[in-house]
This record gives C-alpha cells, sequence and structure tokens, in this order.
C-alpha cells in the first residue's frame, strides 16, 4: 500500500521488533566493530555501498534509520548523512568534480557554498561560473561548456529567494551531459527533487529536520544506483561523519516536522502577507507571493512553504533604521540559521555577494524566520518594530 508522507513520517527507520519493543530507534554509539572471524570480517567490508555496519565511520544502525527516512521524505532511492548542511554541499561536489572541470552556480546561492567553490575548487581546477537565478532555456544553455559536469540549483536562493525552474534547467543540463544538484532545504518534501529532473539533492538537517536549534547535520539523497556509487564511495574517502547523538535527535524531530511545517507555513503566509500592506515596505521576497521572482514556478512544482522568507524595505530607511528595528522587536530572536521553533530576524543587505549581477532591490534587505509562537503576538511586536523604524 502506497503510504501517505505523513504515515511514511511516522514509519520510516523504525523496527520496534529489532529494537525491543522501543519506539525510537536506539542512539548507537562506536568505532570498532567486532566480527566473530576473519572470514565474517571480510564477508561484511564487500557490502560497503548497503546499510552495513563495518567500522564506525561507515555509519551505523542511528544513521541507517536517519538515511532511510530522509530518503522516504526525499522521494529518493539512496542517502548519505553528512556533518553538517554545508558538508552536504561540498562533499558531493569534491567527489563528483576533477580538475578541469566547470560548474556552473547560481548568482543566490548560499554564501559559504560560493566560498568553497571560489577557494577550495579553484586550488584543485574546478572553475566555477555564476548564473543568473531566473535565466530562461537560451541563457542558460549558453553557459555550458563541454567541461561543464555539474548544473548546481538552490530553489528558493538565499536571501533573495528566487525561485528556480528546476524542469528546465535539468532539460537543458540532461541535454548536455551534466548532472544537476540541488540544495533543497527550504523546498524540504514540499519539492520533490527526483520528480523535477534533480540528480543530487541536498538538505541542510540543521533546519527544519532539527527543528530545535541544536544539531548540525545535513543529508545527501540520489535516486539512481549509479549515483550512489561515486557519493557513498567519496564521503568515505573524504573521511564524512556524523555524530550519531545528532542523527538521533533530527530522527525524532522528523516525527514533527510535517506538523511544526504546515503551522510556520501558514504563519509565514500570514505575516508576508501582512508585511505587504505595511507603507514602510516595497515588496515581500515570499515565494507563495506574486512578489517574489519565480513564483509562478513555486505554484507549479511545490506543495507548500516553509517559514523563512525576505523583506525589502522603502528606500528611505537606511541600514542603521533597519538595525533599530530589529533592536527593538521582542520576540524576534537575532542569530544565523532557521528552521527552529523560534523566530529569528537578521539584516541581509551587507551579506548578499554577488558576481553575475543579481540580487539588486530598491531598498535594505531583512530576512524573517517564522516559529512556533502566535502569529497575532509576532504581528504586535513587528508592528511596534515598525513604529521604531519610522522613528515614531
Ligand atoms: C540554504 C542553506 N543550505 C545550507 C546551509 C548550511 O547548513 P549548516 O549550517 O548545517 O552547515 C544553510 C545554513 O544556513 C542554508 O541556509
Amino acid at each position: 500500500m502506497a503510504k501517505k508522507i505523513e504515515t511514511a513520517m511516522v514509519q520510516a527507520g523504525r523496527q520496534p521488533v529489532k529494537q525491543q519493543g522501543l519506539v525510537n530507534p536506539p542512539l548507537k554509539r562506536g568505532s570498532t566493530v567486532l566480527f566473530p572471524s576473519m572470514a565474517a570480517k571480510r564477508e561484511t567490508g564487500r557490502h560497503i555501498l548497503e546499510p552495513v555496519e563495518i567500522y564506525g565511520l561507515c555509519g551505523n544502525e542511528t544513521h541507517f534509520a536517519l538515511e532511510n527516512a530522509i530518503a522516504t521524505i526525499e522521494g529518493g532511492r539512496h542517502c548519505q548523512i553528512t556533518g553538517s548542511g554545508l558538508s552536504a554541499i561540498t562533499v558531493p561536489l569534491l567527489a563528483y568534480l576533477n580538475a578541469g572541470d566547470h560548474l556552473l552556480m547560481p548568482d543566490s546561492v548560499y554564501g559559504p557554498s560560493r566560498t568553497f567553490c571560489d577557494n577550495v575548487l579553484r586550488r584543485f581546477g574546478v572553475e566555477t561560473s555564476y548564473y543568473d537565478p531566473m535565466l530562461d532555456e537560451p541563457g542558460i544553455a549558453a553557459l555550458f561548456r563541454p567541461q561543464t559536469r555539474v548544473l548546481f540549483t538552490e530553489s528558493p536562493g538565499s536571501h533573495t529567494f528566487e525561485v528556480q525552474d528546476i524542469p528546465m534547467l535539468a532539460r537543458v543540463a540532461h541535454a548536455r551531459g551534466a548532472k544537476v544538484f540541488m540544495d533543497n532545504t527550504w523546498g524540504l518534501h514540499h519539492f520533490q527533487p527526483f520528480q523535477h529532473g534533480v540528480d543530487v539533492s541536498i538538505q541542510a538537517l540543521t533546519k527544519y529536520a532539527g527543528g530545535h536549534s541544536d544539531i548540525i547535520l545535513g543529508a545527501i539523497t540520489v535516486n539512481t544506483d549509479e549515483d550512489w556509487h561515486w557519493l557513498r564511495r567519496g564521503a568515505l574517502e573524504l573521511g564524512n561523519y556524523a555524530s550519531p547523538d545528532d542523527c538521533w535527535l533530527a530522527l525524532r524531530g522528523l516525527r514533527t516536522l510535517l506538523v511544526r511545517l504546515r503551522a510556520q507555513d501558514e504563519a509565514g503566509r500570514r505575516i508576508a502577507t501582512w508585511f505587504a500592506a505595511r507603507p514602510e515596505v516595497a515588496r515581500v521576497l515570499h515565494p507563495a507571493l506574486p512578489s517574489c521572482p519565480g513564483h509562478e514556478f513555486f505554484q507549479r512544482d511545490f506543495t507548500g512553504a516553509c517559514g523563512l522568507f525576505g523583506v525589502v524595505f522603502r528606500p528611505q530607511f537606511s541600514a542603521e533604521d533597519i538595525v533599530r528595528m530589529i533592536d527593538a522587536l521582542q520576540l524576534f530572536g537575532i542569530g544565523a540559521s532557521w528552521g527552529g521553533y523560534e523566530s529569528l530576524v537578521l539584516p541581509t543587505t551587507g551579506t548578499i555577494h554577488r558576481s553575475a549581477g543579481t540580487g539588486v532591490f530598491e531598498g535594505e534587505l531583512a530576512r524573517f524566520h517564522v516559529g512556533l509562537e502566535n502569529p497575532d503576538d509576532l504581528i504586535e511586536d513587528l508592528d511596534q518594530g515598525l513604529a521604531v523604524l519610522r522613528g515614531a
């Protein structure tokens, strides 16, 4: 029987009979795995591509349970857990690319991904070109070279929320023999990457999967055995590892993920719509609103949103005015990351680094993450924050 996603998320990775009846998979730690004989050790070592306990670095039952659950939510076949969301980006790039290859990255990509390409990949002879995330088919096709092996996507983009036309990008890339990697952290299960042509889907589990701002973790999911071979081997060769404690917390977080996500999506859209009607605001960068670049692709390809969006303020407000407003907010924490149960805010204009001429807006930007507080309380707080912004 094909299970709906809510049911699958309750069941994924759990085997209560094997777990002595306990509801949750056990938290297992360990480096050495002992075998009864050399023959048994040799035989187990042949199964490096399977969820088998060989040595701590290759993962244990706790990792495998989470990998099973993430593959389920992403609609993919194989998953590799990584030590952070950033390493879920760097590991597949390092595992797949060779010196002399060319990589296409969206101009709106998460800042540390850009730094990794410009600093690390460059040193290893991989050239990166940044493209406008809203380019049309002829525009993106023109950027491909014979050496282009990966088209990276992140949809929506970091801080500026451009939603990309992933099926079109995948068509262009595949016709030229390139693979499509996607940072799908914002979309989570609302964007099914493999149904839209993505080959490698990346999640920062630090965000909504963790859900409580207390873990750092990533996941890479693929849908073919061929992709699994290079990815799994590459991850092991790079010494990738994640703490079982964090995996266990992520597994627990996943059981309630869809309920939290639904509440934060609903509150996020309400607050984004409230911002859009305010005279202090030039436009709201929430993929579910028509003012967001690529809104039509969100409508077509996504089944929902999360609680993270951007606000562009009117040009008369300076960066200092935005900081005064942020300092005045009582219910929005000031800090990096997102996906927890708490509301957060950051000014983002100064953190946007672009090289393909995108990300230019009429005023200062701030990024809001809507948590699980009562949205009426959040709106009341934002209302007093906007009064401070106006100097009232
Ligand atoms: C879109 C996106 N991808 C990846 C990451 C990296 O995740 P981590 O902090 O777990 O390295 C972040 C973190 O903010 C992010 O926003």
